[in-house]
């Protein structure tokens, strides 16, 4: 098969999970660069890049490398592709383009120009041209333009990979799906130990910890963008989803104690509407329970979580009183374990009067935090 140049994104911090995840599908030459990893594979690569990795927001695909010094070759780059190999005419595509020091100043006059180019080779060789949609295309394209250097992607994911399929509602989360499956990775859990989320939310770390110690795909019950293409090749796919749904099925045969608690009623609904969609809801256990009361069923080896933080002015006071009710909390557990607490403000954690023996600064939307690691041998005061 043809050798394929593809771009994993994922959120900051998570680059080495990730590329972890890539080497351990096959993927050829991984490359860590900031918020991504460049890697390299065969079609069937980028298909379970797409339904496998946990961590990644997007795969992409290089569609063409070139140099480019003005907007004459700029069309000659994107005009040199025979776009009915990619699009249908009666299809819809996007292009997104980012920038920097090149000979065009504006994203979105890039984005444009390539567009045009696409529409008109279109026209002039069939007559009829393919329409654009930005939320939903069949066709998502990406131009970098970096100095005089050109990269055109194409997005085999279509919407982000976060989006994982079990949530009946976008909530408005702090913490996105492949974030958390990537915190969950950093710390290097064997999926088979007992886990809690005392301040679970929506659920989030329990769900994507079950999906994990389940070895179900995370993609398993969505669509892709690259689906749609023209030379998409469904038997191969069919065949990597039905080996998906056998590895599912088994590993709902050894699922480890998984447990998750919040004192807030409407955040376990939601909760428990997100663990039913994903069919774990015999598997996790849900309290409805404050941190001063919480008794964990099964003494947890380790425990991950993401506190609030005290968006709004004034919550302050409450907030650092939650983190030292977590710190007290983290204190009466059995050891030995290990806690792992999202922290996007230093003054929070030192409310925890725990030492943190490793910190991976990682990005949680537009927050910069820490992944804060306590473990706990003994109890440890101040
Ligand atoms: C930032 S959110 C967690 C979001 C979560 N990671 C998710 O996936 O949706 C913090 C959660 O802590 C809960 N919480 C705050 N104080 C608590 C306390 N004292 N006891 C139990 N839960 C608490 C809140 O109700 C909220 O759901």
């Amino acid at each position: 098969m043809r050798e394929i140049r593809y771009y994993a994104a994922c959120n900051l911090g998570l680059e080495e999970v990730m590329a972890k995840e890539i080497a351990d599908l096959g993927g050829r030459e991984p490359k860590t660069q900031r918020g991504g990893v460049q890697f390299c594979g065969d079609k069937k690569l980028g298909y379970s890049a797409c339904l496998w990795l946990r961590s990644a927001i997007r795969v992409q695909e290089v569609l063409a490398v070139g140099a480019v010094r003005d907007k004459a070759g700029l069309k000659r780059f994107i005009d040199g592709l025979d776009w009915q190999r990619f699009l249908h005419v009666d299809q819809t595509l996007s292009v997104d383009a980012s920038i920097r020091d090149s000979f065009l100043n504006h994203s979105l006059y890039a984005a444009q120009f390539v567009k045009d180019v696409i529409v008109d080779q279109f026209r002039g060789r069939h007559g009829r041209r393919p329409s654009v949609d930005t939320r939903d295309p069949e066709l998502p394209l990406k131009l970098h333009l970096r100095g005089d250097r050109a990269t055109l992607y194409r997005d085999l994911s279509g919407a982000s990979l976060h989006k994982r399929g079990y949530r009946p509602i976008q909530v408005k989360s702090p913490l996105n799906e492949a974030t958390a499956a990537g915190l969950l990775l950093l710390t290097g859990w064997d999926r088979q130990s007992p886990l809690l989320d005392p301040m679970c939310g929506s659920g989030t770390f329990v769900i994507e910890a079950a999906m994990m110690a389940s070895d179900r795909a995370p993609g398993l019950e969505r669509d892709f963008a690259f689906q749609q293409w023209p030379d998409f090749s469904s038997g191969l796919w069919r065949e990597l989803v039905l080996e998906a749904r056998n590895r599912a099925r088994a590993g709902l045969r050894r699922l480890p104690d998984l447990e998750a608690a919040d004192h807030h009623a409407g955040a376990l609904s939601l909760a428990r509407r997100s663990i039913d969609a994903a069919g774990f809801l015999d598997v996790i256990k849900l309290q409805h329970a404050e941190l001063d009361d919480l008794q964990p069923g099964v003494p947890p080896a380790i425990l991950v979580t993401n506190p609030p933080y005290g968006e709004r002015l004034g919550d302050m006071g409450e907030v650092e009183r939650t983190w030292a009710a977590l710190g007290a909390f983290l204190k009466s557990l059995r050891p030995p374990m290990t806690a792992y607490v999202l922290s996007g403000e230093p003054s929070l954690s030192r409310q925890l009067r725990l030492r943190a023996s490793r910190r991976f600064a990682v990005r949680n939307g537009p927050i910069d935090c820490r992944w804060l690691q306590y473990p706990l041998e003994s109890r440890q005061d101040g």
